[in-house]
């Protein structure tokens, strides 16, 4: 590699596809000089990596580029240059738009451009760019690999992406358009990532895609094969001790990826799985293509692979047309699963869906109060899952210094974040622990000595 000559500073917004973007951008350009940092001030070139889902997502790109103009002012005074990109999905929507509110933005690609970043760069040094192609080439054949010290600083947990787009088109959802229709890497592609994060040192995978249960990439013999089969040979990759996926739609939980989460035991009983509502009318007016009932169902058979499975799910409360009684069967749903957590958010209309031009839209002060209800619910459900670990043993993987002296932070096969006493030369090893208290958002535990 090329001393670094250059710095990079990369914010990330939305789900944890874009952080793992952020970072194969960040492997596209470290050939080429780019040394990541942490430092807006000190970098010569800045990509906004952008969230489109929701309209305040969206609007935070354009307020971060009011700061950015300050920060180029700064360094200009400085006799310092700044080259600022914006990528992600709101670039992908909305690249023309940026284009022209912006004048600060030098570069603006969508997220199948990637692996051009380099090109896009250069480019951009004497005009301003726009791509927002969906090239014909793969960006997953022309990413290079990280360097090993790279992916061991980015510490033992590890996103890789499997699968991209999403061909459900529920009427709310804008990543159908953002991110196109669906597309599979290759097993072999996968599991030589998964490798090569395996031998830098990293213990714990999360599969990643926007419909990742829908994965169906082709394996060595030319067959399509499904998340349970690419599961089952991740599970055979040395010092992986953990695996994970995430996003999944309930009409994708296939049998063999049941028979994955009752042989695996790497596989992490925690299963994300959106409903988004609990009312039949509508789940249909959203086009989920399932009930309440059958997504119940789902996670009854779910259960009885994984008995001790913790559930996480989604929901949006005010889609338009909700009633009262239908914000109810999102309660009583709610309480049937138990979730061990849950994320929610109100509706929010966007362009070009379904959704939003739809009649009867909710008043905001209605969704609102719905919206506050449902995470009442929802804390109180995720309190109860927290507390019936108090006594438990559970192995924790320890990634980092906790917060207090003597303490290391880490996750639980369930997702929580534990903080237990241990010296931090323990960092990198997964453990038993004792669950001694259970606080809001993590839970407390120490290290069982036999
Ligand atoms: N409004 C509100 N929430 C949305 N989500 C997706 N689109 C919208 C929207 N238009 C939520 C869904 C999805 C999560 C990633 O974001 O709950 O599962
Ligand atoms: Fe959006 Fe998920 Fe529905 Fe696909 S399955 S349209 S990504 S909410």
């Amino acid at each position: 590699m090329p001393p670094a000559q250059k710095k990079l500073f990369i914010k990330t917004f939305g789900c944890q596809m874009n952080v793992y973007d952020s970072n194969r951008m960040a492997d596209a350009l470290a050939p080429h000089g780019y040394e990541q940092t942490q430092d807006m001030v000190e970098a010569d070139l800045v990509l906004l990596n952008t969230c489109h889902i929701r309209e305040k997502a969206s609007e935070k790109v354009f307020s971060e580029l009011g700061r950015m103009k300050k920060l180029q002012d700064l360094r200009k005074s400085e006799g310092k240059s700044t080259m600022i990109g914006v990528a992600g999905c709101v670039a992908q929507a909305e690249g023309d738009e940026i284009i022209a509110r912006a004048p600060v933005v030098d570069l603006v690609f969508g997220p199948q451009s990637y692996h051009r970043l380099p090109q896009l760069v250069a480019k951009a040094g004497n005009e301003r760019v726009i791509d927002t192609e969906f090239p014909e080439e793969d960006k997953f054949d022309h990413l290079p690999a990280a360097d090993k010290k790279i992916i061991a600083a980015r510490g033992l947990s590890a996103f890789l992406t499997v699968q991209e787009g999403c061909d459900k088109f529920c009427a709310f959802c804008v990543v159908p358009y953002t991110r196109g229709s669906e597309v599979s890497r290759s097993v072999a592609q996968i599991l030589s990532e998964a490798n090569d994060l395996a031998a830098a040192g990293v213990r714990e995978i999360t599969l990643l895609g926007q419909n990742v249960n829908a994965y169906h990439g082709q394996n060595s013999s030319g067959n399509e094969v499904g998340l349970g089969a690419l599961l089952f040979e991740m599970a055979k990759i040395d010092g992986l001790d953990r695996l994970r996926y995430t996003t999944s739609h309930p009409n994708d939980m296939s049998e063999e990826l049941l028979i994955a989460h009752r042989d695996l035991p790497q596989l992490m009983p925690y299963l994300h799985l959106p409903v988004q509502s609990g009312s039949d009318r509508i789940l249909a007016a959203m086009n989920r293509k399932h009930t309440a009932k059958s997504y119940l169902q789902i996670i009854e058979k779910i259960r009885q692979n994984r008995p001790d499975i913790a559930i996480s799910g989604d929901f949006i409360v005010g889609f338009p047309g909700e009633s009262d009684e239908d914000f109810n069967d999102t309660l009583a749903l709610v309480k049937e699963v138990g979730y061990a957590s849950a994320y929610s958010f109100k509706y929010s209309p966007r362009p070009g869906t379904p959704g939003a031009s739809l009649k009867d839209q909710i008043a905001p002060d209605v969704a609102n109060e719905r919206l506050q209800t449902l995470q009442a619910l929802i804390k109180h459900h995720q309190n109860e899952f927290n507390q019936s670990c108090k006594g438990k043993t559970l192995s924790v993987l320890l990634e980092k210094p906790g917060r207090q002296p003597g303490q290391v932070a880490g996750r639980s096969p369930y997702l929580q974040a534990v903080h237990v006493d241990a010296p931090a030369s323990m960092i990198g090893s997964i453990i038993e622990i004792e669950v001694k208290s259970v606080g809001p958002n993590s839970l407390y535990g120490q290290l069982i000595t036999n």
